[in-house]
């Protein structure tokens, strides 16, 4: 009996709490129209012709793909062009451009606040409520709220909502999306409540028996009233392990302190995700008037001049990537099981930070490197006051600069995987000798609305920026590319540091090899493809090894982000001028479909030191040039392997010690790479089977990988990365679609047509095969396989139940699969 008056206290106070603060996911029932509809602001407007759509929704991934959606004449002059030429796909040659309009209704019971929040909307976007204008917000990548207060009907009336997006020509260098991309949300709350974003917490003390932990908290119209605060600190495993009790006036504005220890902290690090909860419950007259939750981690940061970063005191070098926000096939709509599967991926490979290049990411990205373990660099611009791109961000920096500053840092300031926030990327402003002070600007915003971390900027103009004054007065000076001269910005700049923010843009092709096998800037082919053997890259940048060698020689590079983790949509360099049909990037170590190239091998084999690596390439499968050349590398963690063809040894190769290779250079163009890969450059062709053997640093045989010369296509296999998903009509399973032989091994030159069909609990979502050329659109349910593979994505529906997906083509024999989808 008691148990029950306690079940039913408790239900009654979550109802009393959940009546305080209320937030909503408005995703369901939005009406589309692409155009411009400026009648649509009108509450009596009839939108019942206008498409159906959940949000986020991404208006340009439909497609079609075409030459003329996003032609660009411009000269680019990071990439040392002086004379404009036609740019073709730069942006993904998806028709993002133009206006589009969503409406929705929402209900806001009597006597509340409510404020609209959006993660991020493409772009320009003006937002109605009941017929008038309650805000605008240009830059598409951030997040802003809105308080419509003043706008609503609390008396059971519908609130119409209409929002207008606007997306110019050349106003982007990447396909940025359209639409309401990202999550709207409606936050109702009591007149006394913590704003959006209200809360900031640190923790200014951190070692192993104790930390201690600040928590500012906002409490918007307390006025003059006695505010009580009680927050609960939870431990990882929700445990109390703190408490504080304050009540006290809310002086000039300022937010409300609150200190607390936490003994024998759990630290957050990217092997050691522990997340703490701060529970505010917040009273006024001895009412609660609300519940705030801020999630945080506790951890230490630190950079020593010389010595390089430190975090929670143990000194580690950046092991990062750039990444885009679009989702290849998915577009730009954001999706948590679409952002898992990258995350899941790139930990696989050792990868243990993220750049959000060149903007504010979506939170699930953030609250997932939380969660999963990966330290964030967050960037809000590609662009500062001089243009990159004619329509670009440089329109509004100076009204909205700041503006956009202060709702990235607000937002994610109290997220323990940001350790570092970016001004910027290579904007052309770091030319100017004025340049210095933009960059104060905006480095100053930081300071002041978060002094706990540090400061970069991706600088490209490394003569320009070490003579006037710009990369001195970052906290970390960043460099993209220009490997060959971190010594000399290291011995001229104060830091006694240096990052590398963007790194690599190696560029190749999943499966492709192209022979000779040579290092090679710029080589393009007539399939408009790049080689697999990862010594390929654009005029201004390099391969891995360069960055690998930079990270053992020098205590005081910190690391580095290469660029990129994932293929994305847009700039297909080296086929970006006049080079139709490529229209998705080459940089990516994981290709558009999220299948691994060859060099995701190559860094996980540098980065993993958890679990060996032992990769091997080309594929086996070369008729024609039996007797050719055919070189075979070897990317693995392994010192030492042998090489055997068709039983014949081809020696033992092991990786070279610095001053091994260094007295190499001039004679052997590979000498550098000869530190981090196996290979054996003089294979003559013939088919059969390839057998590398690793040896241990004892010498002992340690595993071997075997390659074969594959027989006829034979069938289809399918490899789904989850087989149980959750019955919410948002979750994805990743199948690979691969073309075999009668003993399942991979058929690397089939290109067949496969197709589709899904039944029961879940739904065809997309498809892609890497391919930066192919222009099958992504939602229909066919795709040629590329290199014999493909991926195709499932979505569930809101039902619990089986999936039954099919995949045909001509030729070979289907392949069938079952999934299951459970309510949580
Ligand atoms: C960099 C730039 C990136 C991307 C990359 C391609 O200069 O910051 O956005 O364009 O080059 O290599």
């Amino acid at each position: 009996m008691k148990k029950k008056v306690l079940l039913c206290l408790l239900s009654f106070c979550s109802l009393f709490a959940w009546a305080q603060r209320q937030e909503t996911l408005l995703e369901k029932n939005w009406k589309f129209t692409k155009g411009d509809a400026p009648e649509a602001v009108q509450e009596t407007f009839d939108d019942t012709q206008w498409e159906t759509v959940t949000v986020p929704h991404d208006w340009a991934i439909y497609g079609p793909f075409d030459r003329s959606h996003d032609l660009q004449n411009v000269a680019v002059k990071q990439n040392f062009e002086t004379q404009a030429s036609v740019k073709t796909g730069r942006t993904g040659g998806l028709p993002y451009v133009g206006t589009g309009w969503y409406r929705t209704t929402f209900e806001v019971p009597a006597g509340k606040e409510a404020s609209l929040v959006f993660d991020g909307a493409m772009s320009e976007a003006r937002v109605y409520v009941n017929g008038k204008e309650a805000g605008f917000w240009p830059l598409g990548y951030n997040s802003f709220h809105i308080d419509v207060t003043p706008y609503i009907y609390t008396d059971g009336r519908k609130n119409t909502l209409a929002v207008r997006l606007e997306n110019r020509p050349q106003s982007s260098r990447w396909y940025p999306g359209a639409g309401l991309y990202r999550n709207v949300r409606l936050v109702t709350t009591e007149k006394v409540h913590v704003p959006v974003w209200g809360t900031q917490l640190t923790t200014p003390h951190v070692e192993a028996s104790y930390a201690s932990v600040k928590l500012l908290t906002t409490v918007a119209h307390a006025g003059d009233k006695d505010i009580r605060i009680v927050t609960e600190i939870l431990s990882p495993e929700g445990k109390v392990v703190a408490v504080k009790d304050n009540t006290r006036k809310i002086n000039h504005g300022m937010p409300f302190e609150q200190n607390f220890l936490v003994d024998a902290p759990k630290l957050w690090s990217p092997e050691t995700p522990f997340l703490y909860k701060a529970v505010s419950k917040i009273y006024v007259d001895n009412r609660q008037v609300d519940e705030y939750t801020t999630r945080f981690g506790i951890r230490s940061l630190e950079i020593v001049p010389d010595k390089g970063f430190f975090l929670n005191g143990k000194h580690r070098k950046f092991q990062g990537v750039c990444n885009h926000h679009d989702l290849g096939p998915l577009g730009a709509a954001v999706n948590v099981a679409a952002l898992r599967r990258q995350l899941t991926m790139l930990k696989d490979m050792g990868c243990d930070a993220i750049r959000t290049a060149h903007n504010m990411p979506a939170p699930e990205l953030v609250e997932l490197c939380d969660e999963m373990g990966f330290m964030m660099m967050l960037e809000p611009f590609d662009e500062w006051d001089i243009a990159k791109c004619e329509n670009g961000y440089h329109r509004f920096f100076g009204e909205w600069a700041e503006k956009d500053m202060v709702n990235m840092l607000r937002h994610y300031r109290n997220h323990p995987s940001v350790v570092m926030w970016s001004i910027g990327n290579e904007v052309p402003t770091q030319w100017k000798p004025e340049g210095y002070k933009v960059a104060s600007f905006l480095q100053d915003i930081c300071h002041r609305e978060d002094p706990t971390r540090p400061v970069t900027c991706g600088m490209d103009q490394v003569s320009s920026v070490l003579g006037n004054g710009f990369a001195a007065m970052l906290d970390v000076p960043g460099f993209n590319y220009r490997a060959h001269r971190y010594v000399e910005a290291y011995n001229r700049l104060p830091q006694n540091i240096v990052l590398g923010s963007e790194t690599s843009s190696t560029v190749s092709s999943r499966g492709v090899y192209k022979f000779p096998v040579r290092k090679r800037g710029d080589a393009k082919y007539e399939d408009h493809q790049s080689s697999g053997y990862d010594l390929e890259h654009c005029s201004w940048s390099n391969v891995p090894d360069e960055d690998f060698a930079l990270a053992d020689d020098y205590p005081w590079t910190i690391g580095q982000f290469v660029w990129t983790g994932f293929d994305y949509l847009g700039e297909p360099s080296p086929y970006d001028t006049d080079a139709w049909p490529s229209h998705s990037s080459l940089f990516g170590i994981i290709d558009l479909a999220s299948l691994p190239k060859d060099r995701y091998y190559l860094y996980r084999s540098i980065w993993n030191r958890k679990s060996p690596t032992l990769h091997v390439l080309p594929h086996w499968n070369w008729q024609g040039r039996e007797g050719e050349n055919t070189p075979v590398f070897a990317y693995t963690s392994y010192p030492e392997a042998e090489l055997f063809v068709n039983g014949k040894s081809y020696g033992k190769q092991r990786k070279l010690t610095r001053e091994e290779s260094q007295a190499l250079q001039g004679k052997d163009s590979l000498w550098l790479q000869r530190r981090y890969r196996l290979m054996w450059m003089d294979v003559p062709y013939e088919p059969g089977e390839l057998k590398v053997v690793a040896y241990d640093a004892s010498g002992k045989a340690a595993d071997e990988k075997v390659v074969r010369t594959v027989g006829k296509p034979h069938h289809i296999e399918l490899v789904a990365d989850r087989t149980e998903l959750a019955a919410d009509g948002k979750d994805l399973a990743y199948i690979t679609v691969r073309i075999v032989d009668k003993d399942g091994n991979l058929c690397p030159m089939d290109n067949r047509l496969v197709h589709f069909s899904v039944k029961g609990a879940g739904t065809y979502r997309a498809s892609a095969n890497g391919d930066p050329t192919c222009l099958y659109l992504f939602h229909e349910n066919r795709m040629p396989a590329f290199s014999g593979a493909l991926t195709a994505i499932v979505q569930t529906k809101e039902e619990a139940g089986e999936i039954c997906f099919e995949a045909k083509a001509k030729g070979v024999k289907g392949g069938k699969l079952t999934l299951r989808t459970v309510r949580e």
